[in-house]
């Protein structure tokens, strides 16, 4: 059930360094504006932290979408139909996947995800809750093209990708996923994706800087991460979490900011920060109907339907790969 024995997805050095993680730190912190790739922040505790910030008053996403998920089961029946092959873009550990397949009556599941551990609890836990549903877990970077099992080739397809993980990257990387996505499901298939939408800032900002200090934690446990496993000495009481909304590329920016000027090491380079210097850790781009639909078709991926919950708050999008045609 599982793929290949003994296959690493991540690559490590001789010290058991996280090549990658290295690599991506190094260069972030060499620039003129620090920066480190967001996927950085969830190691086991930086998952642990996310699931936490979920259940804040302040988060209202995850909230959001479960709504649409349960209030509109009817229409996702209707409008997707049932025997396809759910395809789940980072399987994560979603409670959101059982209201969908609950809804669509699906012919099976394929989780997709980079951690073999996320993969295999949440293939065992949709195994449980959907006897006779087959589940084939792939262990698999979704950036790039996926290889699905073959015993789903001659089925359709329904890619599910919740969370407005989308909002993560700059249009450019959001653009490739999508057409990578649209390689791995082929013509005919349609993808449910769920996308947070623009609204007033004070919302916004409290959503990624909320009252109880979760999501400062969540920016934290990356410096913590660096330090223990590049061998890093950033001091951590020098830096605060910051969330600013960045209106012209319509996104929240998640920072960690210098009080003060600091020098510090990591895997042996120096590096050094003046006070109110930044290191840019997370985009999360919100969208509006146009913006949302531009990026897919961009991706080559024409909107079907589009629900939002009661407060308007955010948006899943149900969209179809329709045959390339040109003009108009
Ligand atoms: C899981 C990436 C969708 O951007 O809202 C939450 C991550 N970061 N609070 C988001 C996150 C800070 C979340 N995503």
């Amino acid at each position: 059930m599982m793929t290949k024995k003994g296959l690493r997805l991540v690559d490590h050095d001789e010290e058991g360094v996280n090549n990658a993680f290295r690599a991506d730190v190094l260069e972030g912190l060499s620039q003129e504006q620090k920066a480190i790739p967001a996927r950085w922040l969830y190691d086991d505790a930086g998952s642990q932290l996310f699931e936490d910030i979920t259940q804040l008053p302040e988060y209202y996403p995850t909230r959001a979408e479960t709504e649409i998920l349960t209030d509109r089961a009817g229409e996702f029946a209707d409008l997707i139909g049932r025997g396809r092959a759910v395809v789940e873009f980072g399987s994560g550990s979603s409670v959101k996947t059982p209201l969908l397949l609950k809804a669509i009556k699906p012919a099976a599941y394929v989780p997709l995800d980079i951690s073999g551990d996320f993969l295999r609890a949440a293939a065992a836990d949709l195994a449980t809750k959907f006897p006779g549903l087959p589940v084939y877990p792939v262990e698999a970077d979704f950036m790039r093209t996926v290889e699905l099992p073959k015993e789903i080739a001659d089925l359709p397809k329904l890619g599910f990708f919740p969370g407005s993980t989308i909002g993560n990257m700059v249009a450019r990387t959001a653009v490739d996923l999508l057409r990578n996505m649209r390689e791995t499901l082929g013509t005919g298939a349609q993808l449910l994706i769920g996308m947070d939408l623009i609204k007033d800032e004070e919302v916004l900002v409290a959503a990624y800087d909320d009252a109880a200090g979760v999501t400062a934690e969540f920016n934290y446990n990356l410096v913590r991460r660096i330090n223990r496993e590049l061998d890093g000495d950033i001091p951590l009481d020098a830096l605060n979490h910051e969330a600013r909304w960045v209106d012209d590329f319509a996104r929240i920016e998640m920072h960690l900011v210098a009080s003060r000027d600091i020098g510090f090491t990591v895997c042996g380079e120096d590096f050094s920060m003046r006070a109110g210097d930044t290191i840019h850790t997370e985009n999360s781009h919100k969208f509006d109907r146009r913006t949302a639909n531009t990026l897919l078709l961009a991706g080559g991926w024409e909107p079907q339907t589009r629900w939002l919950d009661g407060k308007a708050r955010f948006s899943l999008i149900l969209a179809e790969a329709r045959p390339p045609r040109s003009a108009p």
